[in-house]
């Protein structure tokens, strides 16, 4: 496995259920992480003495586009080298057919597909230079098909993202670039507190289990290329 130690990761989403358990897990790693969030405040406020550990915290606003290209550029600058990228930040906003109108369709494009795009854009010349470059985008199991009950917006966003992993792993293929769309069911995060059908509290995927194969996919050689990876909380034919 790749030792942890100096490898520089950026993180988007860092403070947010799933993002939290991974900045804490890699810490603990020895990882050097750069958290890109919309709140400074509430990330020192989440991981006390962080910063003065050697971490770096920027503003990262999905709907804000000079955002990305400017927390790519201040991870660069400040160590001096870009290992890996996690597009983790992420919304589900319920959009069906009879239901939710196109501007909650317009955010789920923004925040889910265009905002990793961008990230991986600016980011993919320094992940090239490393040779052993790693992305892992956040899709999840309505990445992989669609069930009944689902946001159709929410579903679509994350077959783009899916789409979008599979292009970035071949764009960085041969400069060492491993990309991993990582697909969870139900996680136990804010994010699905209140929405119907969902699988049981009890029932769901921990963050912090969510956070161990992040750091078990981040040690994996370039020759034990993982593209996707489903954990589920149903049986599912297929998933
Ligand atoms: N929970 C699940 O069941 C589940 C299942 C499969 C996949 N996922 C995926 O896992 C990822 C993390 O979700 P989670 O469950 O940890 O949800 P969460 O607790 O709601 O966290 C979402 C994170 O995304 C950030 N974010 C939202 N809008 C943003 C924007 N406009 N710009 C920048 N950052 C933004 C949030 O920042 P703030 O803290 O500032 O709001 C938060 O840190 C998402 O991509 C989600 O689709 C979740």
């Amino acid at each position: 496995m790749i030792d942890p130690h100096g490898r520089v990761v950026m993180l988007s989403g860092a403070t947010g259920g799933i993002g939290a358990a991974i900045t804490r897990r890699l810490s603990e790693d020895g990882f050097r992480l750069s958290l890109g969030v919309r709140n400074i405040d509430e990330a020192r406020e989440a991981f006390p003495g962080f910063e003065a550990d050697g971490g770096l915290i920027c503003r990262f606003e999905a709907g804000e586009a000079d955002t990305a290209k400017a927390w790519v550029d201040a991870t660069a600058a400040r160590f001096g080298q870009i290992d890996v990228l996690i597009n983790n930040a992420g919304i589900l906003r319920q959009v069906f057919f009879d239901e939710g109108d196109e501007d909650l369709l317009d955010e789920l494009w923004t925040v889910n597909v265009k905002a990793p795009f961008r990230l991986i854009r600016h980011a993919l010349p320094h992940l090239s230079e490393t040779g052993g470059g790693r992305i892992i985008n956040v899709g999840s199991t309505d990445a992989k098909r669609y069930r009944a009950g689902v946001s159709v917006g929410y579903a679509m966003s994350k077959h783009a993202l899916m789409a979008m992993s599979h292009a970035a792993k071949a764009a960085g293929w041969e400069h060492g670039v491993r990309v991993t769309a990582l697909c969870p069911g139900a996680v136990d995060t804010p994010m699905i507190q209140s929405i119907p059908g969902v699988t049981p509290v009890d029932e769901r995927i921990q963050p912090t289990d969510l956070a161990e194969i992040v750091a078990f996919l981040l040690g994996l050689p370039n020759n034990a290329s993982v593209p996707e990876l489903v954990v589920n909380t149903r049986l599912e034919s297929g998933l």
